[in-house]
């Protein structure tokens, strides 16, 4: 398929549906079709506000969403019919459950890292396995940290090769517009199972990493941290890292020496650059924190959860449409219209 412009839809309009929404209507080769959803709470009113198009997910919903006082276009299915791709941005495992929608439909879908890899068939990290998702019906973009850790490996990868990784990651405990509903404080919980799922799913991407991850939930509410040790093929110095990780797309280096000292320096950082919501698109990994000891690479990043994995999102889009066939040529017309750096400072 090849058209001027991709018509897409976002269903489900939280933290990353309105997000990925944003970011597709400021691409010029794709159309924002409308979003939907199910609840008429503050962030659909603000969809509105925008002008996006606002539908409504199931029938049962539709009353309680005009009662509400959404204006809402009609249901998903009176629209999906002109859609060339749906982004599903609902809930974990609901996403699996509309795959038999877009079946019946005949539309495209790129689910989020809360679905299994067995939902799409394949799974996306735009600058690591673009050309698998070409042409297809479905994809899944892959959790924040998935998608992190991808990025970060596939670096050393080019530069290096990998005998093995192994990665430890501190999660923030909840997003922030739920804090007060399920935040964790003064603790930390960890995932009593080795390895965690990151592992596993990195490997949906970088196919013959080997790799094992431990996990523990934080009692912060913004952004990811991981610690990680690999293996590397080859003898690297420490600058020899640096610049395998600042060619790296998506990726960018960060200092304490800059009195970036923690996540909320970064948090404060993505804020100063600012975009919308103090969004960060890439992933900053501390140059402080690289140690080359024994043919063993450490390094320490931070994730931005909420928002990392948007650009991925868009470059799905020319994926599975074929809008564009080169990773590159799309990753860079993604970075240029969304303003992703190789330097953030
Ligand atoms: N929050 C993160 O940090 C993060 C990061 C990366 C990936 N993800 C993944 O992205 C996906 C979405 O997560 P989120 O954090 O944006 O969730 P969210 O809870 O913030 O938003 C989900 C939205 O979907 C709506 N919704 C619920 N049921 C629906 C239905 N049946 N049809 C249509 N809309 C429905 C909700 O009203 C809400 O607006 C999940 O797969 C999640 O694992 C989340």
């Amino acid at each position: 398929m090849s058209k001027a412009k991709v018509r897409v839809l976002v269903n489900g309009y939280g933290v990353i549906g309105k997000r990925v929404a944003d970011a597709v209507a400021k691409q010029d080769d794709m159309e924002l079709v409308g979003v939907s959803d199910v609840v008429a709470d503050w962030r659909v009113k603000l969809a509105m506000r925008k002008g996006y198009k606002v539908f409504c997910s199931s029938p049962d919903r539709l009353e309680v969403m005009k009662k509400g006082g959404i204006e809402v276009e009609g249901l998903l299915t009176d629209i999906i019919k002109d859609v060339d791709v749906v982004v599903d941005c609902t809930p974990a495992k609901i996403g699996a459950k509309n795959k038999e929608m877009y079946e019946k439909y005949g539309v495209k879908a790129v689910f989020e890292g809360g679905e299994k890899h067995e939902t799409a068939g394949v799974s996306f990290v735009a600058t690591c396995n673009y050309e698998e998702s070409l042409g297809k019906q479905f994809t899944r973009v892959v959790s924040c940290n998935t998608t992190a850790l991808c990025r970060v490996l596939n670096a050393l990868k080019k530069a290096f090769g990998i005998v093995k990784a192994r990665a430890v990651i501190v999660r923030r405990a909840c997003d922030v517009w739920e804090s007060h509903r399920s935040g964790v404080i003064n603790t930390v919980g960890p995932e009593l199972h080795v390895p965690s799922h990151h592992g596993p799913d990195v490997k949906t991407v970088l196919h013959d990493v080997d790799i094992v991850t431990m996990a523990a939930k934080g009692s912060h509410n913004l952004y990811h941290m991981h610690f990680c040790v690999v293996q590397v093929g080859a003898k690297p110095s420490k600058e020899d890292v640096i610049k395998a990780l600042e060619e790296e797309p998506r990726v960018v280096l960060v200092s304490g020496r800059d009195g970036v000292e923690a996540l909320n320096s970064i948090v404060e950082l993505a804020r100063d650059l600012g975009r919308p919501r103090g969004d960060l698109y890439e992933i900053p990994v501390w140059e402080d924190s690289i140690a080359v000891l024994d043919g063993e690479v450490y390094l320490m990043w931070a994730t931005p959860n909420e928002s990392n994995v948007i650009p991925d999102n868009v470059d799905a889009i020319r994926a599975l449409t074929e809008l564009e066939k080169d990773w590159r040529a799309s990753v860079e017309k993604t970075d240029r219209n969304l303003g992703v750096l190789s330097k953030l400072y």
